[in-house]
């Protein structure tokens, strides 16, 4: 596996693979078994894999949390390496954003709501870094998970409004045995917290099954002790955001 830092070194390798078709990962790193399933996907569909790690401070609207964001990087190296990738692109902020983020992506419909409505300037930030990862990897598929929902709508949309030549590859959400969604975010949950987070996915299961309403989804969600940033219909799924203490989890529910 090649382990790629610099822009320079990643067009080079670009211009090496031809035309092999490249499968394209991006994600911020602390890789789990979902990321996995996203890496093993591409691995069968591409000739080549590609990924990056990328903690992207621009689509964080609170230091906090950008600076709470687990990283485990000799972990994540061997995750890639077990998965077959070909090559893993590390950038460097600076890099990546040498105009210091003047120039960026804004969406104006969907990005204003949901996700967007809680995290101001959130997917200015996704789609920015998702726009310029593309255009330096160039791969002919990306790959992206079902369980940040309103994220992936937002990409496919990016890639249709630029006329970027990718095909998004929309992949599902994958859970714990106990239903919770996998996270990046759920190792930052106490034990207290980790018992009490897979309600948010039974009781948005449970609304949906029973025919309950999002508010009344929410007002359940709020008696087991989250706090409720949304619950609302779109899309044929029903999209959730709560808060357990500290840590803000999403999750989504096919309604059809
Ligand atoms: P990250 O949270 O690391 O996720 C990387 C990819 O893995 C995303 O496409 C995400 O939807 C997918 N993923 C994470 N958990 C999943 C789950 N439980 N089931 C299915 N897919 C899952 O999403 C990001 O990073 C960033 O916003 C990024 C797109 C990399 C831009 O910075």
């Amino acid at each position: 596996m090649r382990v790629v830092t610099s822009i320079a070194e990643l067009l080079e390798a670009r211009c090496a693979r031809g035309e092999a078709a490249t499968g394209f990962v991006p994600t911020m790193g602390a890789l789990h078994d979902a990321h996995r399933s996203l890496l093993d996907r591409a691995r069968r569909e591409c000739a080549q894999l590609w990924a990056s790690l990328f903690v992207n401070p621009a689509q964080f609207d609170d230091p906090g949390d950008l600076a709470r964001y687990p990283r485990a990087l000799e972990a994540d190296l061997a995750l890639l390496r077990a998965s077959g990738t070909d090559l893993v692109f590390l950038p460097r902020a600076e890099a990546l954003y040498a105009d210091g983020y003047r120039y960026r992506v804004t969406e104006t419909g969907l990005a204003r709501r949901l996700e967007g409505a809680s995290r101001p300037g959130h997917f200015d930030g996704v789609l920015t870094v998702v726009l310029k990862l593309l255009l330096l990897a160039r791969p002919a598929r990306a790959y992206f998970g079902e369980k940040d929902w309103q994220q992936l709508r937002l990409v496919e949309g990016l890639a249709q409004a630029f006329f970027l030549e990718v095909e998004i590859v929309p992949c599902a959400l994958v859970r714990e045995t106990d239903g919770l969604a996998m996270s990046s975010r759920n190792r930052l949950l106490s034990p207290a917290e980790r018992a009490v987070a897979p309600a948010l996915h039974r009781l948005l299961a449970d609304s949906v099954r029973e025919r309950r309403s999002p508010a009344e989804a929410a007002e359940r969600l709020a008696q087991a002790g989250f706090g409720v940033d949304y619950v609302e219909d779109e899309d044929g799924r029903r999209l959730a955001a709560v808060r357990i203490g500290s840590v803000r989890l999403i999750d989504n529910v096919v309604t059809g």
